[in-house]
């Protein structure tokens, strides 16, 4: 889907030790990270996000158990379960998302690419399609 693509983290694994995965910004990573966050304890049947950004790039990595995102543009849409830490799921500008079915537990570590902007959110679904229409036809010139 356009702005939107799975990765798989390489993953040091030791069977004595467990695992471990390392990401360096722009090292076999889509952008420089300037924010890190994470979202946890999300009571059951939650939805949450409803937006798109502008111009923010993200990586969403469920560290912890299990999480649905659904991924939209005018034109398509996506859903992708997160369900293992060696697992993303980069999301760039001008894409509606929303998580939900997070199990008990799960922790969704979000990586960005900007720190955070209030003006590059946009929460309306119907200003975000009027926009997103207009970005994907000049992308598409
Ligand atoms: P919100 O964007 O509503 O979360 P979601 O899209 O996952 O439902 O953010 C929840 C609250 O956290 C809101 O008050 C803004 C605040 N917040 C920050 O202060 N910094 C951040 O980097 C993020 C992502 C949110």
């Amino acid at each position: 889907m356009i702005n939107v693509s799975e990765y798989n983290f390489e993953k040091f694994s030791d069977p004595e030790y467990g695992n471990l995965i390392a990401l360096e910004a722009q090292k076999s990573f889509p952008f420089g990270i300037k924010r890190v966050y994470y979202i946890y304890d999300v009571p059951d049947g939650v939805r949450r996000g409803f937006h798109s950004h502008k111009e923010l790039h993200q990586m969403l990595i469920c560290v912890s158990g299990s999480v649905k995102i659904l991924t939209k543009t005018p034109d398509e849409e996506l859903v992708t379960e997160l369900s293992s830490p060696n697992k993303g799921l980069y999301i760039g500008p001008m894409i509606w998302r929303e998580m939900y079915d997070f199990s008990p537990g799960a922790v969704l570590l979000v990586i960005a690419s900007e720190h955070y902007t209030v003006s590059d959110y946009i929460r309306d679904y119907d200003e975000y399609l009027k926009l997103a229409e207009n970005y994907f036809e000049k992308q598409s010139d």
